[in-house]
């Protein structure tokens, strides 16, 4: 229970940070690409969630965004992005959060993702199911590609290669099949376990963005897989998330193959 409420409070702390500095001046600097950007308040945010961490558990490991990790004798291991969605919050677009997930011996065992604009937070244990404000979620029940809603992601730096996301995302669109690019894939994630999309894939993500997403749509009832078909992990870089039920056709689209 302890780590639960310590996953809330920290959650909570640096999307309080979030929000008090979105009408604010605030520097602003780019990372491995120009556009790959990181604002102060990414760090502040941080600087808050650590607060909260470092407070009650002194002892637990680290991999944060913007720090290097905290590697230390213990089995827990905290997994952080302070802002998903930095480049909408640099530009005032409210659709950005905070995720933590919590890892034990290398398996998720809960995450929170919160985004304070919209007032949504997302919570999942593992095996006690997933909710958006404490109400159960489920992933939606469609059953066809074609009929599917959909999300990406783009990586900062173009990734040139075969079945890249430029040309997944052309058969899709060649299909006349929505896919929606919200720019957080954490959000994206919470918004495949709520039914509001039926799948998600991005090519090139890192451990703090799928961390907490993956686990909750893993709790909604729906199903994460990497690139290779195999379970997810969330230290691999390609990541399809969906409702279950499109899972075969959208893994064999980003695989090559086209739209059944
Ligand atoms: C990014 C967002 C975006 C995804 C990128 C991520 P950031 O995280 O999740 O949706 O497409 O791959 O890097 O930089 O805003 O924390
Ligand atoms: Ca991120
Ligand atoms: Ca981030």
């Amino acid at each position: 229970m302890i780590h639960k409420h310590t996953l809330i409070e920290a959650t909570m702390a640096g999307a309080a940070v979030m929000k008090e500095y979105f009408d604010k001046q605030y520097t602003i600097s780019s990372k491995s690409s120009l556009n790959d950007l990181v604002t102060e308040v990414d760090h502040k945010s941080e600087e808050a969630i650590f607060n909260v961490i470092k407070k009650h558990f002194p002892s637990h490991n680290i991999l944060s965004e913007e720090s290097g990790p905290v590697i230390q004798e213990s089995h827990y291991k905290w997994i952080i992005d302070p802002i998903d969605g930095t480049i909408n919050y640099a530009n005032g677009i409210p659709i950005c959060c905070v995720s933590i997930g919590l890892e034990r011996n290398g398996v998720m065992e809960m995450g929170a993702v919160y985004n304070p604009f919209l007032g949504e937070f997302f919570f999942a244990q593992r095996g006690f199911g997933a909710t958006l404000n404490e109400k159960k979620l489920h992933v939606s029940d469609t059953t066809d590609l074609k009929k599917s809603c959909l999300v990406t992601g783009f990586p900062y730096t173009y990734l040139d290669a075969p079945n890249g996301p430029i040309q997944v995302f052309e058969k899709l669109v060649r299909k006349g099949i929505p896919v929606r690019r919200l720019g957080s894939a954490a959000i994206d994630l919470c918004w495949v376990a709520a039914g509001r999309f039926d799948g998600f894939y991005e090519h090139k993500l890192q451990a703090w963005d799928s961390a907490a997403g993956f686990l909750i749509v893993l709790e909604a009832g729906g199903k994460v897989t990497d690139f290779a078909g195999k379970e997810y992990n969330h230290y691999q870089p390609g990541i399809i998330a969906t409702n279950g039920k499109i899972h075969d056709s959208l893994y064999k689209l980003v695989n090559g193959g086209e739209v059944e």
